[in-house]
């Protein structure tokens, strides 16, 4: 079978295809036939070698995928042959709270990850998809979607009529909208791009902002009224302004380092406004089942900006580093 690898070194040229034995699934495993994966801002960052540079190659890019089961290790019970499934994002944070050793079961950067014809997974580390999705779009699932549906429902408390700030218009933050919306909130979001704005009215958001172009966002919404959540993607160039925007008692989901990691900034407001800044790391597989049924009872398609074939992956990580997309890109294997 074939199956890309990030080999000889970093950069989006190192990642190459290369051919392998098809994998058996041992004793509780499942062999899938991956139908299709989607790419995260990650694993931009895990091709780079900034997401992690000691990481170990060659390792098989992509955290997440979806495809068909096509074979059964001895005892699996939970899955038959045929069934659609996806990996969860880290394999063995299966319920309860974050422990420190589930990030080294993490997809496509701890561990193999998912561009491969074939992938094994243990039982554990599937789950359905929802039955209305395709394999693209229960590809986008596992990391952007689990993340801003723990952000909101699992860590966050998000209720009808609460306002909820996103950033941008990438994966996370389209994910974060459109629960958001499901939820009954009010949605403020951002983006740098004017056709990218009009995209995110249509969606429903219920003010957009161009971050660019006011660089005093925080101020400006938190004049306008109140935000009682923020999706924070930017990192340390947006996180200034995210907490001048949310509410005195209100909450911060510190996800995303877009534009970086290390800074300065004044954590005044944090202490002042008495606010809860939360961490969050994609979330765990009952997370990931909790948002599938609410996708499923409502039948929440999520966006695809744009498609490529396995072979284009390069191309594919290429057009990410632009950020020209809207929501998620999708890669038919
Ligand atoms: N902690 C976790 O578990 C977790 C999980 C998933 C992702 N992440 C992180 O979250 C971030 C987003 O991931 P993603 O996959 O959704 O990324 P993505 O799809 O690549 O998002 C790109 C978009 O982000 C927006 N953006 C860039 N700089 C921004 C800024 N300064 N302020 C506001 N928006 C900005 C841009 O939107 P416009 O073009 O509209 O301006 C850009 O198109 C990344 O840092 C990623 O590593 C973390």
């Amino acid at each position: 079978m074939r199956q890309a690898a990030i080999e000889g070194g970093f950069g989006i040229d190192k990642l190459v295809w290369r051919e392998v034995a098809t994998p058996e699934p041992g004793c509780g495993q499942v062999l899938v036939q991956m139908q299709a994966a989607s790419l995260n801002y990650r694993d931009y960052l895990v091709t780079l070698g900034k997401y992690n540079p000691k990481m170990p190659l060659p390792r098989v890019p992509l955290s997440d995928g979806a495809g068909v089961v096509s074979a059964l290790g001895e005892g699996v019970t939970a899955f038959s042959i045929g069934d659609r499934v996806a990996g969860i994002f880290m394999q063995t944070w299966l319920g309860g709270p974050y422990r420190d050793d589930y990030g080294k079961s993490a997809l496509g950067g701890a561990v193999d990850g998912v561009l491969s014809e074939y992938a094994v997974f243990d039982a554990d580390g599937l789950v359905r998809i929802p039955t209305h999705l395709s394999f693209e779009e229960g590809a986008t699932l596992p990391c952007a979607a689990v993340t801003a549906w723990n952000a909101l429902f699992e860590s966050g408390n998000v209720k009808p009529g609460d306002t909820v700030l996103v950033q941008g218009t990438g994966g996370v933050s389209i994910f974060a909208l459109q629960f958001a919306k499901m939820a009954g909130a009010r949605v403020i979001a951002t983006s740098s791009y004017p056709e990218k704005m009009e995209k995110l009215r249509a969606m429903g958001a219920d003010w957009v902002l161009n971050y660019k172009e006011n660089p005093d966002w925080g101020k400006s919404i938190a004049k306008a009224g109140r935000v009682d959540h923020v999706v924070e993607v930017g990192g340390v160039g947006s996180l200034e302004q995210s907490l001048i925007a949310v509410r005195g008692g209100g909450s911060v989901s510190m996800i995303g380092v877009l534009t970086g990691i290390l800074g300065s900034l004044s954590i005044g407001p944090i202490l002042h406004k008495h606010l809860r800044v939360q961490g969050i790391y994609v979330g765990s597989r009952a997370m990931f089942e909790n948002m599938n049924r609410a996708i499923q009872q409502v039948q929440m398609r999520p966006v695809i900006d744009i498609f490529f074939e396995a072979s284009e992956i390069q191309t594919a990580l290429r057009y990410m580093e632009s950020a020209a997309h809207f929501g998620k890109i999708a890669v038919r294997i």
